[in-house]
């Protein structure tokens, strides 16, 4: 190491300074990297001469803890740690300088810097947690969340309890390997009364019973059973079939608190090789017992509809009063679900008419099956205790909430 200092700049020039010591600039980081440039190594320090200089030292430390002081946040403080302890600090790159002076000046200057150094990280420290406390007070404050304010009162909706309902009855079907069947609601005469095997002077054609559609010779109606979606499903997919084809059905009828000219039915329909009426049953009594609970005890009655043969009116055994427990308990005769009798009358069925295979183009030497029909609203009347058919129909949507949510 020459005692002559290094004083080249990349550029040719000479250096506008010499560093005496390690003698650091207070201010201006262009003069910092000039001390970098001339690395007091290379200097010769004046014999006895303070090495590094206390008043730069001083007023360094000074600046930083003024400027500690006046930083107004965080965010501004991080700049003053940068700006006076960081690297290219004058504080730090007089620490750096310490390595480089004579032995013997190493530990008065070690002293001075380390603590200075030491109060400036001191002051950033106290300062630090006074601002973050001060930030995060102010954040609370700002995110507080009025309780008192009122909510978002828009009503919520609920799905109508028909629909629940169905969509249990459809579960039920789909659950013995059956297919959801569907169709139109305004109908052909054809496929709602002639395919059904209804004669051409069956009562329930007549215009107190169904609501035809104009104009007069169309052949058109608003359908009044789900039945013929049994003749559109055998046309369509042939035998083999198991379908379920719950829809809404029409008939001229006044509304009061048991009838609805607009009401719900699901029909099903079996077609196979040697069903009899003992597939009927079964299938009845899972149904009762999906829809409500208990062992299931069904009954059927002679009656006739004209797409069946036998016909028979199906009733189940009363869930709500003594009689559920058996043939042998005694209905309560104030029960209100069966009125006394023990049973509840659910809907039509039967085994398929020969007629209505060959009108659906299935040959009834080959396949046989069984039918039924039942309403849905009837179901929820008497499941869900709703007194009034009315209030299915309102659109109250304190009825879709009571009832909806509960099945
Ligand atoms: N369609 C009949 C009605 O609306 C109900 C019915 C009875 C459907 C017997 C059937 C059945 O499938 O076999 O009253």
């Amino acid at each position: 190491m020459g005692s002559t200092p290094h004083a080249r700049r990349p550029g040719g020039a000479a250096s506008p300074r010499m560093v005496r010591g390690a003698r650091v600039p207070a201010r201006a980081s262009s003069e910092h990297s000039r001390t970098k440039a001339n690395p007091v190594s290379e200097t010769s320090p004046a014999p006895g001469g303070p090495s590094i200089d206390e008043q730069s030292i001083t007023a360094a430390v000074d600046a930083a803890l003024a400027a500690i002081a006046a930083a107004p946040d965080t965010a501004a403080l991080k700049q003053v740690r940068i700006e006076h302890v960081g690297d290219a600090s004058v504080l730090t790159s007089a620490n750096r300088a310490i390595k480089d002076l004579p032995k013997e000046q190493k530990a008065a200057a070690g002293k001075l810097v380390g603590q200075g150094k030491g109060r400036v990280q001191k002051e950033l420290a106290a300062r630090q947690a006074e601002l973050a406390a001060a930030e995060e007070e102010a954040a609370l404050a700002a995110e507080t969340v009025d309780m008192t304010l009122p909510t978002d009162r828009r009503p919520r909706g609920a799905a109508h309890p028909l629909w629940t309902l169905t969509e249990r009855i459809e579960d039920f079907f789909v659950g013995i390997g059956w297919e959801i069947a569907e169709g139109p609601e305004a109908e052909s005469s054809w496929l709602n009364f002639d395919a059904l095997n209804a004669d051409a002077e069956h009562p329930s054609r007549s215009l107190q019973d169904t609501l035809y559609l104009a104009p007069e010779n169309s052949g058109m109606l608003l359908r009044t059973q789900t039945s013929p979606v049994q003749i559109r499903a055998m046309l369509e997919r042939g035998a083999p079939l198991y379908i379920a084809c719950p829809g809404t059905v029409y008939r001229a009828d006044e509304i009061d608190a048991t009838h609805s000219p607009m009401f719900n039915q699901v029909e099903g329909l079996a077609i196979d090789k040697g069903l009899t009426m003992a597939n009927l049953v079964g299938t009845l009594d899972a149904l009762a017992a999906h829809l409500f609970g208990g062992a299931p005890i069904t009954r059927l009655r002679p009656n006739h509809f004209p797409f069946t043969e036998p016909s028979a009116e199906m009733d189940f055994r009363c869930f709500a009063c003594e009689a559920r427990l058996g043939l042998e308990h005694d209905a309560d005769p104030d029960c209100r679900v069966c009125g006394g009798t023990g049973w509840i009358e659910m809907g039509g069925c039967g085994m398929v008419h020969p007629n209505v295979l060959r009108a659906a183009g299935v040959d009834p030497e080959e396949h046989q099956g069984f039918a039924f029909g039942l309403g849905i609203e009837r179901i929820l009347m008497l499941r869900n205790g709703v007194a009034d058919m009315r209030d299915m129909v309102e659109g109250d949507v304190r009825f879709s909430q009571h009832y909806g949510t509960e099945i």
